[in-house]
């Protein structure tokens, strides 16, 4: 028995934005852009637009091809960091635009690794109830949360939602492990303020805008090792090793980070499911949208082990591993 995906969706607004764009926008070029990231365009929501909207899409198509009705649905658990509105949830804007009406819906916020946290949630709770079916969504706007003035982080993100249905099965395919982590010590190294402060007892020293705040160098050593560490312990508590693995599906957040990791792990660089070139990094959206790419493509069959892996702001990191 195994808690398997029943579906997959995504969904990416209209606008692409390419870095000859960005041009125009903050002092970059697009080589710099390409050869530092492996960017070359990104989605970017317009009106009508906004991270449940995505998120409502995404969940929709995932439904559909997972052949559930919205109102078997019993839980929506949203990784993002840029919803709409503060409070209700996207979680609950979902519930309401898709009309999951037995739903209940929160979000979680454990940055560009809000998908696997998701994961893992709705893992055990199918565990407690093999009744129930759960949506797990990763949707960002982060165009509403750059400073489109820094060129150090205004250029590497993009907006979009993925989605998938998990369920219970009788067969042994599903959710084999997951290995998730978090340190808190390092939080100013990637960070968001919220809005500011009404109280002036609780005003934040050195605010600087509820926009992301990065040091990439940082960002960079920690993500590689992080998410390498994370990948082998969880191989080595499942017995597995890499070889093992039909598909990396990697959180995307830029391809210099992602061909470290596949060095690191000593992988083939064709196990990888790599699309940071369209995408740019959607935080946690990013796993999901790209496993509906693959699997829209075809790249992922029956009884295929399936990895993943992210890092993000908290930090937060970790790997987990799905028989297909
Ligand atoms: N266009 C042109 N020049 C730029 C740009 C830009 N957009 N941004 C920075 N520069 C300049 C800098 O000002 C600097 O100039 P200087 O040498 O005159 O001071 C020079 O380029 C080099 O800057 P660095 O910051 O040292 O560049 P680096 O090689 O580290 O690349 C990058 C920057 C791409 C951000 C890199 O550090 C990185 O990939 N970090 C990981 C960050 C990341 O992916 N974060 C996402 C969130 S976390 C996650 O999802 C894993």
């Amino acid at each position: 028995m195994g808690i398997v995906v029943l579906g997959t969706g995504s969904c990416l607004p209209k606008r692409v934005m390419t870095n000859v764009d960005l041009e125009s926008i903050v002092d970059t070029n697009d080589e710099w852009i390409r050869s530092r990231t492996g960017i070359e365009s990104r989605h970017i929501g317009g009106k009508d637009e906004q991270t449940f909207k995505l998120a409502a899409k995404a969940s929709l198509k995932a439904l559909e091809s997972a052949g559930v009705a919205a109102d078997e649905i019993g839980l929506i658990v949203v990784g993002t960091i840029s919803s709409h509105m503060q409070m209700p949830s996207t979680a609950c804007f979902v519930q309401n635009e898709i009309g999951a009406n037995k739903a209940f819906a929160y979000d979680l916020n454990a940055a560009c690794s809000g998908f696997l946290y998701g994961l893992d949630l709705a893992h055990k709770y199918i565990l407690a109830d093999h009744g129930m079916k759960i949506l797990v969504i990763g949707a960002e706007t982060l165009s509403s949360r750059l400073d489109w003035n820094d060129r150090n982080t205004c250029i590497l993100f993009g907006d979009g939602a993925g989605a998938v249905v998990l369920g219970y099965s009788e067969d042994d395919r599903g959710i084999v492990g997951t290995n998730l982590l978090s340190d808190g010590s390092l939080w100013e190294l990637l960070h968001m303020h919220g809005p500011e402060s009404a109280n002036p007892e609780l005003k934040v020293e050195g605010y600087s805008g509820a926009f992301i705040r990065m040091e990439g160098r940082e960002v960079f050593k920690h993500a590689v090792r992080a998410m390498e560490d994370s990948v082998t312990t969880l191989l080595a508590r499942e017995g597995l090793t890499i070889d093992d693995v039909s598909l990396v599906i990697p959180h995307q957040a830029n391809i210099r980070i992602l061909n470290k990791l596949i060095d690191r792990l000593k992988v083939s660089q064709d196990k990888v499911f790599i699309n940071v070139s369209k995408c740019g990094n959607t935080s946690a959206a990013s796993i999901p949208i790209a496993l509906d790419d693959a699997n829209r493509q075809g790249l992922i069959a029956k009884d295929d082990l399936i990895l993943f892996c992210s890092f993000g702001g908290g930090f937060t990191w970790g790997a987990a591993l799905i028989k297909w």
